[in-house]
């Protein structure tokens, strides 16, 4: 199968194309190859390659920059996708398109499913969110993969941004009253292709729409960071930061320019339903990725060299 990978050096993009590599023919694109904000450029891209398959990875993440930058975000997160999935339906093809749990307030008790009304609460979160609406609008053989707090050794993410404090700092105030689950770019990764081997054996039909991939347990970023201290000092990896001094402290009490959910937590019973699947734990994928990002010493910059230009 002919993958047209949109967004291939960001954390999904990465360890999509390494899962699928070996599988099919994938065809990566970064952003100075298709850049979403011009539609010419979306529109040569698939129309030379001719895939059979979209994979949109590509998006612009970072939240508190999108509230200074609606225009741009919007173009990116949702007029982009919405083009995408147009061109999708005109080539009949499925797309498949990765969104986020920030579409939800978080102020639900309990864990989200899919079909729960959506309130952003944030530009990012806004742009996401119609970005879905507009998939879902332009072509109904879609997967909408929703996910949360995601990590890899690859581009940049909390985890290391957390090694990189522990370098420079003595101590450090995190956040401990917002929940959601941490999620490996790889296991995202592993999901998506389950769902792309049911679109080679003609048996997405049924199962097209929205799903929550992410890992079981909802935890706060102070408990986060705290763990990720953890495994860096059983590493013996000298750090100027002890697990001690870093102080929870209430997202009252922190500036950051965009508002997030409280709780976030996905519900994730439907894609367990779908697909019989081995859920790693959280504190092993985020330990296996302290480990490579240690290993390589590349936590400065990380690239997925191994994708052609
Ligand atoms: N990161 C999270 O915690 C998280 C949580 C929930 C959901 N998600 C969703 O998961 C998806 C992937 O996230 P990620 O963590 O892999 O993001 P990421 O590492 O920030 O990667 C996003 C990619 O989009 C590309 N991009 C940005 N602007 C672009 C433009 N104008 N045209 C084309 N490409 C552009 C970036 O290119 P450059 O490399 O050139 O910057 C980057 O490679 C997104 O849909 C995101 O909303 C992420």
């Amino acid at each position: 199968m002919k993958i047209l990978l949109l967004g291939k050096q960001g954390q999904i993009g990465c360890a999509i194309y390494e899962q699928l590599k070996y599988k099919d023919e994938v065809i990566g694109l970064n952003r100075n190859q298709c850049d979403f904000r011009y539609h010419q450029q979306i529109e040569y891209c698939i129309s030379s390659i001719k895939p059979d398959l979209i994979i949109n990875a590509a998006a612009y993440t970072n939240v508190d920059l999108a509230e200074d930058q609606e225009n741009e975000v919007f173009q990116i997160n949702t007029i982009a996708p919405g083009f995408l999935a147009q061109k999708a339906n005109l080539l009949n093809i499925p797309i498949v398109h990765f969104s986020t749990d920030y579409v939800f307030d978080g102020k639900k008790e309990g864990a989200y499913i899919e079909e729960d009304l959506t309130h952003p609460l944030s530009v990012y979160a806004r742009s996401k969110c119609e970005g879905e609406r507009l998939i879902k609008l332009y072509q109904s053989k879609h997967f909408i993969l929703r996910t949360s707090r995601v990590f890899s050794p690859y581009s940049d993410n909390f985890i290391k941004k957390i090694i990189r404090l522990t370098k420079e700092k003595d101590n450090l105030f995190v956040i401990n009253d917002q929940y959601a689950a941490p999620t490996s770019a790889k296991w995202i990764a592993k999901v998506t292709s389950l769902f792309i081997e049911k679109i080679k054996s003609n048996e997405a039909f049924d199962l097209y729409g929205t799903y929550h991939i992410a890992l079981e347990n909802s935890i706060s970023w102070w408990e986060y960071a705290q763990y990720i201290v953890k495994v860096l000092v059983d590493l013996n990896v000298a750090i100027k930061l002890k697990p001690s001094a870093i102080m929870p402290i209430n997202s009252s009490d922190y500036r950051q320019k965009a508002l997030r959910p409280l709780h976030s937590k996905l519900d994730i019973s439907k894609v367990k339903k779908t697909f019989v699947l081995e859920f790693p734990h959280w504190r092993k994928e985020v330990e296996n990725t302290i480990n490579l990002i240690i290993q390589s010493s590349l936590h400065e910059k990380i690239e997925c060299k191994k994708i052609p230009d």
